[in-house]
């Protein structure tokens, strides 16, 4: 059925689904670590353009998630000191480390304009994604 789509392609559809099927899903993206270097780079997204597509390890909270392996929920963006803006609509965001073999290899990034929109339920559900998709890569 999938033959000759890309992985980048199936997520790139998963950030799609998401961003369609959940309202204040704004903005979705893949990082991942990029190759051995300290930084992350932005595989694939749906939403608004980013100019962040390498973000160091330790910048912002994806670079935090980066390296703390966890959840990092943001209910209101404005509130933090390390923060990466992309875009002034935005009003929260939740990033869920990927693991692979046990391994922290990336991230999936979500922005909101809906302040303080995210609770358990996303965190346990942007994990399951994160399983499914540790399968495919
Ligand atoms: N806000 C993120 C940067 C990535 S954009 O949301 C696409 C951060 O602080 O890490």
């Amino acid at each position: 059925q999938n033959t000759g789509q890309s992985v980048t392609e199936r997520l790139h559809e998963i950030c799609q689904l998401l961003k369609d099927h959940i309202t204040y899903y704004d903005w979705v993206g893949f990082y991942f670590k990029n190759g051995d270097k300290e930084e992350l780079k932005l595989r694939t997204y749906v939403g608004a353009e980013t100019e962040h597509d390498i973000i160091p390890f330790g910048k912002g909270i994806c670079g935090q998630v980066a390296l703390s392996n966890e959840n990092f929920v943001v209910p209101d963006v404005q509130a933090q000191d390390n923060y990466i803006a992309c875009s002034f609509a935005v009003k929260s965001e939740i990033v869920i480390p990927l693991f692979k073999d046990g391994e922290n290899i990336g991230q999936i990034d979500i922005d909101s304009e809906t302040p303080d929109p995210f609770n358990e339920e996303d965190e346990r559900f942007l994990e399951f994604v994160n399983q499914e998709v540790a399968k495919i890569l």
